[in-house]
């Protein structure tokens, strides 16, 4: 039986892939920083394990006690949105250390393992900002980038050892609660000055035209971790599958 480990599994993407993965018959270790009862089904096959992507004791004994893996998902992610010169590099360098350097650290501690075992995959999810940069969010977005180019460069590297790396573009999900995952005010990273230009912006983010929904998210990874080709990039959702076709 298949094995997937997916980080961030308390809510949105990661709670609805754990729950997709488990219902197509594989065994999952779906980790959170703090381990919810109750919110994945009862199965000898659903295994809850702690992993905070941004401690190297966390990750190494959620691997440890996890075994073997054929899959493994970085979904774990914060946002920020406000204007950059507003944002402190304080928060900024936290976006980094979960979004970036936490996926980093997580390939980096599970590689050996794929590469004994000459197979696996890595999916990283990143965003569809990553198509089409916007505005009031360049923290995240470069924080995004930087594992879209770590993605592509590791997918060459890692071919030789039959070991693949996928990159999964989600679209905008007003429905997870990635929107409010900032310990920083939204009102104090819009200073006056730049309440004309963010308004109608903030406005489109709460009525979006076309959104992302999680099962969108869980059925492009679980297509990403099957994928047999070199396609590299898996955007999901109507509003990411739009962008990335223009
Ligand atoms: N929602 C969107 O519009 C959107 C769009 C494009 C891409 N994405 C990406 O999709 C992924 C999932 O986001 P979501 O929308 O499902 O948001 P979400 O509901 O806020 O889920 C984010 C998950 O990441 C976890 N997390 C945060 N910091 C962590 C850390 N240090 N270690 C381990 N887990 C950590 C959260 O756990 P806690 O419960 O402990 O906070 C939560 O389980 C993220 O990578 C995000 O950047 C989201």
């Amino acid at each position: 039986m298949n094995t997937v480990l997916i980080t961030g599994c308390s809510s949105g993407y990661g709670l609805e892939t754990a729950r997709y993965f488990h219902a197509q018959g594989w065994n999952v270790i779906a980790t959170m920083r703090t381990p919810r009862e109750g919110i994945l089904p009862p199965s000898a096959r659903m295994h809850v394990l702690p992993l905070d992507v941004t401690r190297p004791e966390s990750i190494a004994d959620a691997l440890e006690m996890a075994g073997p893996i054929d899959v493994l998902v970085n979904n774990a992610g914060i946002g920020v949105v406000g204007a950059f010169e507003a944002t402190p590099m304080a928060h900024i360098r936290k976006v980094f250390e979960t979004n970036t350097f936490g996926v980093m650290a997580v390939c980096q501690a599970a590689i050996p393992m794929f590469r004994a075992r000459k197979s696996g995959v890595i999916v990283n999810v990143t965003s569809s900002v990553t198509l089409a940069p916007m505005p009031l969010a360049a923290a995240y977005t470069a924080s995004k980038q930087a594992i879209e180019g770590f993605t592509g460069s590791l997918a060459h590297e890692l071919a030789y050892f039959g070991v693949r790396a996928k990159l999964v573009e989600p679209g905008y999900a007003p429905t997870t609660r990635f929107s409010q995952n900032t310990e920083v005010r939204l009102e104090d990273l819009i200073p006056e000055s730049y309440a004309g230009f963010a308004e109608p912006i903030l406005e489109g983010f709460a009525t979006p035209a076309l959104v992302t929904k999680e099962q969108d998210v869980a059925e492009a990874i679980w297509r990403a971790a099957g994928d047999l080709t070199g396609q590299l990039r898996f955007p999901a959702g109507l509003d990411a599958v739009a962008l990335a076709a223009a």
